[in-house]
Parts: structure tokens; sequence; C-alpha cells
């Protein structure tokens, strides 16, 4: 090993070291800038450090690539809404995807092709395989989740005759595949049939879940775009690929479990069985059964104004509307008043893992008054007033009380043991999992009916006059 090759291997354990700290930073929301931060450095380390000592072929494309590449970055960063985060990390993972195919299969090209590398280590050729076909799967699978949230293929659970089977075949064929090319080396028809069957693979295993499932699915996209990475830092033998790809992959797959958890399902019921909804609401789904009682904001003021504590719950509808703002205004005035505010936090509210959090976090909620599930849901015994906004499926006692519910097991916040809650949606419309939630006709429900914003913004508006 030469000197450059040792400064080179120093500062991608450097580089590593940043990655895996800048993670651990991004378990709380109060250190996760700081760990966005540490791990940008990191990755900046790596990719100059890589621009530096490898064999860079043209210094004109990688410039223009970077320029095309920041700005059709920014543009989105800048446009896409927090409610479209999903399907954007889904893009996200795609393109990771297709990036590891290209590589792989470039690299695979260089072996053969290239007048100095007529032969193609054992090791290298296996590392090609896994990579093509990962990328591929998590290419055209990611773009399939990214078009069934973006609406613009349908969200419904499609099923077609012999589909585990077929995707069996694929399976197994496509690893086949894998092994023949250890004796055919040559032959890039192979390698070329072997994307292929991965690209169609990938439309196969998510075209059948249902769009509601899709955020789980591009958590798990996600772990596999970070495999494929690793397969590639091994074609590349680049070890610092390896480990961040690696790092992904467990996160992703981390992410995923506790997405399922949340939820009380398995991996393997998200991926064979499915919820079959959209995920919307369904304007129409008012129940007969229930006795529901509404409030206007000017009783709902006065039930705020005589309370001592209150614990807010947000959630998908939150997003929806975009009324973290307007929450923050909502506490600030109560607390002005003497009144104890909290927030409860869901690990499954609203659409991905911490949507909640950063959206409170944008609005400036200070971060000791967010409890997670398990620090608050005690406390709701001896709360005065619990302001749901926009949340269902989180609060829904189903999850308690009806094992014939779809998310029974499921943990949720305790909302109904308040003395009053008061709920706040536009309509008696079903959530997320499609099902009714027997809470808005429980004695100490309230509806309080509306866009969050607006309702929100009325409330506090009214509680100023007191
Ligand atoms: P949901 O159960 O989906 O309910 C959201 C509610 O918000 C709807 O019932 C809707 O009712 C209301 N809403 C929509 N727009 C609104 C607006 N502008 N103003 C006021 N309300 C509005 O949400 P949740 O309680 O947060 O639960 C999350 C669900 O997503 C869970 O089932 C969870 O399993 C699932 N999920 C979450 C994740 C992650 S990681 N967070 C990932 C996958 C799945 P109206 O239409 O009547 O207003």
């Amino acid at each position: 090993m030469n000197i450059v090759e040792i400064i080179t291997n120093i500062a991608y354990l450097v580089a590593s070291v940043l990655f895996i700290y800048g993670i651990k930073y991004l378990g709380s929301p109060r250190t996760a800038r700081t760990g966005n931060f540490i791990s940008a450095t990191g990755m900046f380390i790596a990719v100059v450090v890589t621009l530096l000592s490898k064999s860079i072929i043209s210094y004109e494309l990688i410039v223009i690539g970077i320029v095309i590449g920041s700005l059709i970055g920014t543009i989105m960063s800048v446009k896409v809404k927090m409610t479209s985060m999903p399907q954007m990390v889904g893009a996200l993972n795609g393109f990771g995807g297709g990036a590891s195919v290209l590589v792989a299969f470039s690299e695979y090209y260089r072996y053969i092709f290239d007048e100095k590398h007529q032969s193609l280590p054992v090791d290298i050729n296996i590392a090609i395989g896994l990579s093509i076909i990962v990328g591929a799967v998590t290419f055209s699978g990611s773009f399939i989740a990214f078009g069934k949230l973006q609406e613009l293929i349908s969200g419904k659970v499609i099923k077609f005759p012999l589909q585990n089977a077929v995707n069996l075949i694929l399976i197994v064929g496509v690893v086949a595949l894998t092994v023949y090319t250890l004796f055919d080396v040559q032959n890039v028809w192979l390698y070329v049939v072997m994307i292929a069957v991965g690209l169609v693979l990938g439309v196969l295993v998510v075209l059948p879940i249902g769009g509601a499932d899709m955020p789980v699915v591009i958590s798990l996209l996600n772990s596999y775009s970070g495999i494929a990475a690793a397969m590639t830092g091994f074609v590349l033998q680049n070890v610092m690929l390896i480990i961040a790809g690696a790092l992904v992959g467990a996160s992703g797959i981390i992410l995923t479990n506790i997405m399922c958890k949340g939820m009380n399902r398995s991996l393997m019921n998200v991926l064979l069985g499915g919820w079959d909804n959209t995920g919307g609401s369904d304007e129409t789904g008012t129940s007969k059964r229930m006795d529901v009682k509404s409030v206007e904001f000017e009783e709902a003021a006065m039930i705020f104004d005589s309370a001592s504590s209150v614990i807010i719950v947000p959630g998908y509808g939150m997003a929806v509307a975009q009324a973290q703002h307007a929450v923050r205004d909502l506490a600030n005035i109560l607390e002005k008043k003497g009144i104890q505010v909290r927030f409860a936090i869901h690990p499954v509210a609203g659409r991905m893992p911490g949507h909640m959090n950063v959206l409170l976090a944008e609005a400036n909620v200070p971060y000791d008054k967010l409890f997670a599930l398990e620090e608050i849901n005690d406390d709701f015994s001896n709360t005065d007033v619990v302001l749901v906004i926009g949340a269902n499926d989180v609060v829904n006692p189903a999850a308690k009380t009806n094992p014939q519910s779809p998310i029974f097991g499921m943990p949720v916040l305790n909302v109904e043991q308040a003395k009053t809650v008061i709920i706040n949606k536009r309509s008696m419309a079903t959530g997320y999992a499609g099902i009714e939630n027997e809470l808005f006709g429980y004695p100490n429900a309230l509806m309080y009916f509306g866009d969050a914003k607006d309702a929100l913004t009325k409330l506090t508006n009214e509680l100023k006059n007191y």
C-alpha cells in the first residue's frame, strides 16, 4: 500500500466514523441538525478524497453532473411539500438503486472489454450480479411506489393470477442467472437480462401493495438501496461505499421494523396482505350508529379557558393543513393563561417517522413539550382537555377494545381517559386504516369540524378575547 492509499483509507475511516456519529445525533430532534451536519461533513470528506485519489476519466462530466444534480435537488427541496416527503424519499431511493446498476454494469464492461482486464474475479462478478439485481429492483419498485403516492397510478391493491409463484420463479431465475455468469462471463447479454428481470421484479413486487402501505415499502426500498450501494462498494473495492451502504441498509430495515411495530403488523403482512385502501379520506364515511356531539369555536374556547392541563395530539391532518404554526400559537396563548400544555406524539402519527416532530420543530415548539406515547400515556386520565388535531387511527380505542379491528393490538394514545376530548377534523371520514373511530361517539368526546389551520386560528382568536 503506498502513502496515497494509506491517506485515502484514513480519510475514509474518518468519514465513516462521522457517518456513525451523525446517525447517533439524528436519534433525537434536539440534536438532529448537528447530526445532519456531521454526516454531511463525512460525505464531503469522502467525495473530495475520492475525486483526488481515483483515476478520474473526466472532471468536466463530473462538474456538469454536480451542477445539474444540485440544481434539481435545490428546486425539489424548496418546492416539495412536507406531505409529499414519502414519495420524494421514494424517488431518491430509486435513483440510488439505478446508480448502483449503472456503476456495476460499467465496471463489468471495463473488466471485460478494457484491454487491461480480460478476466473478472469471481468475488467481483458476484458483487456485480447482486448490485445489478438489488439496484434494479430498488429502481423500478421505488418509482412504482412514487407513482402510487403521487396518484399517477392506482393506489389500490392490484392482484394478478399466480402473482407469488411468478415472483418466486423470477427470483430463483435471476439468482440462477448470476451463478451462470460465473461460467460465461464474456456474455454481456446475461447481465442485460439480469437488469431486465430485476426491473420487472421491482414492478411486480410493489404493484400489488396498497397505496396506504407505501411508506413502509419506501422504508424497505431505502434499505435495499443501501444494500445495492454496499454491493457496488465491493465491486469498486471501495471501503467507504461498503460502510455507507451497510449503514443505509441497516438503518432502513430498523426503520421498517419500527413502522411495523407501531402499526402492530408484520412485514409479511404488509408485503403479502396489505390494507386495501388508498389512504385518503372518504368524505361520505359518516357513521349512523354513533351519537356524535360537535362544538363551534366559541364553545371550544370556553372549555379551554376553564382547563388547567391540556394535551395536544397531532396527526396526519395537521400535516395536510400545514397547521403547525397555528398549533403553536394556540399553545402559546393557553400557556399565557397559566394552562399546562404538552404534546403527545405517537410513533406512527402522520405518514413518515418523526413527521410530527419535524413539523412542530419547524414551528419552534420546544422539544421539552413533546412526549412519546410511553412517556405520556398514563397522564391522560389526569388531564382536563385533550385536543386531537387531524389524528384518527392513533387515537382509535378499537385498537384496545375490538379484536376484530384491523388495528387491534396497535399501541394507541389513551385520549379517551381525559375529562374532555375535542377532536378537530373536517368530517367523520376515516384515516389511513380506513376504519371508523368509536372515540367520536364517546360521551366525553366533542367534534370540532373544520380544516385544522382555520379551526385553530379561530379558536386562538376567540381565546384572546377572554
Ligand atoms: P390518520 O389516521 O390517517 O387520520 C388523519 C385524519 O386527518 C383523517 O381522518 C382526516 O379526517 C384528517 N384530516 C385530513 N386533512 C385534514 C385537515 N386539513 N384538517 C383537519 N383534519 C384533517 O392519521 P394518524 O392518526 O396520524 O395516523 C397515522 C396513520 O398512518 C396510522 O394508521 C399509521 O399506521 C399510518 N402510517 C404511518 C406511518 C408513519 S411512519 N407515520 C407510515 C405508514 C403508515 P377528515 O378527512 O375528516 O378531515
